[in-house]
């Protein structure tokens, strides 16, 4: 299966990029960054998809790109819709119109987290922010427009690459004694390598012509922990490796003045991913475990 990566230079694109490469399947995957194809505009959409049609035939199409800046979002209301919902509705009807299939990546930020137990994919959406406001018409917007889709929910994605909270507190502890993080909002990281292994194995899954499993599919780490959790386990690792550490100082989201609200406990429940297509919920401590060694391994050289 041929995979086309829209928003190939973000953190998940780029993870989609080392995961080709070391499946040996660089080949059959072509990266489309925001410089080559700007989503939000429909001819340039419709004309790649059309052209990759007549040149490969059927292919999977990766939806990574999206205005993330959910602070942002809550001034910047039109870019972000334009981003996050009239984009995919471009790529999923030129999707529907050249007979390619669409994977949109899509948010736990469409619930409002207030519910006790992990989401399902039926559980009601509430979205809180303009954010994911924007998502959740994203993800509308999918459903009616291509039948051959798949809308894969994430949330609190890390990598080396690009802006995550892990790879911004790694860089704050080398400067700082202390960081204050929240212990009030609670959720699932999700290893930006791992779900880059999971949209692969899906895509590889659903070129059979006989596949019926379309629709929308819930994919993170586990287990689920606080912000605060997360940071004293990163610096639990950092000193286990003799890099520079913080203290960190529990606060509750009152104590910082976030333009966007955030759920307070959205975890996702992954059964369904499993049952179709055998794929497990992200090991985020080893996740962490592995890149923090590997930042250990460059500095000690
Ligand atoms: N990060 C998370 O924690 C998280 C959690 C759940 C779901 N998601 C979803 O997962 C997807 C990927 O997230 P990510 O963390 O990889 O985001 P990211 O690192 O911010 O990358 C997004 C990419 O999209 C590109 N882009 C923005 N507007 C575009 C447009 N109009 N046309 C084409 N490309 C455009 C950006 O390019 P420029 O930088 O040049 O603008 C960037 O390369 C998004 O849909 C996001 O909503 C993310």
């Amino acid at each position: 299966m041929n995979i086309l990566i829209f928003g190939a230079k973000g953190q998940v694109g780029m993870a989609l990029i080392l995961a080709a490469q070391n499946n040996n399947i660089s080949s059959s995957v072509y990266p489309i960054g925001h410089a080559e194809c700007d989503i939000t505009n429909s001819e340039a959409v419709e004309k790649i998809l059309k052209e990759y049609r007549s040149k490969l035939g059927r292919c999977m199409i990766v939806n990574a790109a999206g205005w993330t800046q959910v602070d942002d979002a809550e001034e910047r209301v039109k870019e972000t819709f334009e981003t996050n919902w009239r984009g995919p509705l471009h790529l999923a009807q030129s999707a529907e119109k050249y007979g390619h299939d669409l994977i949109q990546l899509s948010t736990d930020y469409v619930f409002d987290g207030m519910q006790e137990s992990p989401y399902t994919e039926e559980s009601p959406v509430n979205p809180l922010s303009i954010y994911g406001l924007s998502k959740e018409a994203g993800e509308r917007a999918v459903r009616a427009s291509c039948n051959r889709h798949i809308i894969l929910r994430t949330s609190w994605i890390f990598s080396l690459y690009g802006k995550s909270f892990i790879r911004k507190i790694i860089e704050l502890a080398e400067k700082k004694d202390e960081l204050t993080v929240v212990t009030d909002q609670i959720g699932s990281p999700t290893s930006a390598s791992d779900l880059a292994d999971a949209i692969l194995r899906i895509s590889s899954t659903c070129q059979n012509d006989f596949f019926q499993g379309w629709g929308t599919y819930h994919y993170a780490g586990a287990p689920s922990a606080s912000w605060y959790e997360v940071a004293c386990f990163v610096m639990t690792e950092l000193s286990k490796h003799n890099l520079k550490s913080a203290k960190v100082i529990p606060a509750t989201s009152a104590d910082f003045k976030m333009k966007a609200p955030r759920p307070a406990k959205s975890i996702l429940s992954c059964n369904k991913i499993y049952r179709q297509f055998s794929i497990q919920e992200s090991d985020w401590k080893a996740a962490i475990r592995k890149e923090i060694k590997s930042i250990a391994a460059e500095k000690h050289d």
